[in-house]
């Protein structure tokens, strides 16, 4: 370990900041396209990739840990809501869970709206638990009950606001299967408003929690382009994820700001392609942006101002 120049030991190394993962396996090559998505897209994105994902395995258990609507109200942009309403509807186990009551309320009416027969009028074989409660506890209980077996296809969105999964819980769903697939996971990580949260963060426990190390204040001194790849190559390095993708989120149709990155970590061969495909349908052609040359190759502006095409390349890097 070596000294940063306050003499403060560093967790990271000079070589881990330049982020040359040669010790890697490389990361299987997947095209995103030219249609980035915007924040109002995300929960289609999710529900995408979900319906691309049961196709290939024919069955599945989807785990929301952070479930309850963004907007505090049933909105069209409510991932849980999208996955559930998705056809067709092979998924046969859901846990959502959310720690505030009223979402909770939300999260058990989405439950008892649920139809009892597809569009087809085929019977719906599926069981829904809400979990009421911290998701960092509860993701025990879900785990410890053991209903997922090694082979299930399980996947599990992370959808916190800022710093509320803690890292631990990130370990427990990647360390849960002892052969075959790991749980899959979508990870959101805070990207356009990280640093004024960082220096707002009294509570120093939840972001070390958050973190899962001692050496979270060097995050500060990092470039967003810094935190996600060390992120991403976390979930490499020390989840064993054979492939980990930042997708980047971005505030508005035409504007440039990355809002957030939803982190896709997996095992299964197919997955990175399923997911890179669902980035590229969930805003199609006829409804994205007009672009002009100048808007896909913009001036850069500095490290931490990447354009959708530039965020979007290193997706394939
Ligand atoms: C960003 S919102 C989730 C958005 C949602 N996925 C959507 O598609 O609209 C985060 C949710 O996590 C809940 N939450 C915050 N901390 C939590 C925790 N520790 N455990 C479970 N839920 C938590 C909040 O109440 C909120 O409903």
């Amino acid at each position: 370990m070596s000294k940063d120049p306050n003499g403060q030991t560093r967790m990271f190394s000079e070589e881990e900041l330049a982020f040359k993962y040669d010790d890697l396996p490389p990361e299987p090559l997947t095209s995103v396209g030219q249609n980035p998505v915007w924040t109002d897209n995300k929960a289609r994105f999710v529900m995408l990739y979900l319906r691309y994902f049961v196709y290939i395995t024919h069955h599945g258990t989807y785990i929301d840990g952070f479930a309850g609507p963004q907007a505090e109200c049933e909105t069209d942009s409510w991932a849980a809501k999208l996955v559930l309403g998705s056809e067709p509807r092979w998924i046969r186990h859901v846990h959502l869970c959310d720690q505030n009551r009223a979402q909770v309320q939300r999260l058990r009416g989405l439950k008892a709206a649920q139809p009892d027969r597809d569009r087809a009028g085929h019977r719906i074989h599926r069981d829904i638990d809400v979990h009421d409660g911290d998701f960092n506890r509860i993701v025990d209980e879900i785990l410890g009950t053991g209903t997922i077996s090694e082979k299930e296809a399980t996947f599990c969105l992370l959808d916190q606001r800022t710093f509320e999964c803690d890292w631990a819980t990130v370990e427990k769903l990647a360390q849960y299967k002892k052969s075959g697939n790991k749980i899959e996971l979508f990870y959101f990580l805070a990207n356009g408003w990280l640093e004024r949260a960082l220096s707002g963060q009294k509570d120093m426990d939840r972001l070390a929690r958050w973190w899962g190390r001692d050496d979270w204040n060097e995050l500060k001194d990092m470039t967003r382009e810094q935190r996600r790849d060390a992120i991403v190559h976390r979930m490499k390095a020390e989840l064993h994820y054979k492939s980990v993708k930042a997708y980047p989120i971005f505030k508005r149709q035409t504007g440039r700001i990355i809002m957030y990155y939803m982190i896709h970590a997996t095992d299964h061969p197919q997955a990175p392609e399923q997911m890179a495909r669902a980035y590229r349908d969930t805003v199609r052609p006829t409804e994205a942006p007009q672009y002009t040359q100048t808007d896909l190759f913009p001036e850069p502006k500095g490290p931490d101002s990447l354009s959708p095409a530039d965020s979007m390349s290193q997706l394939s890097a």
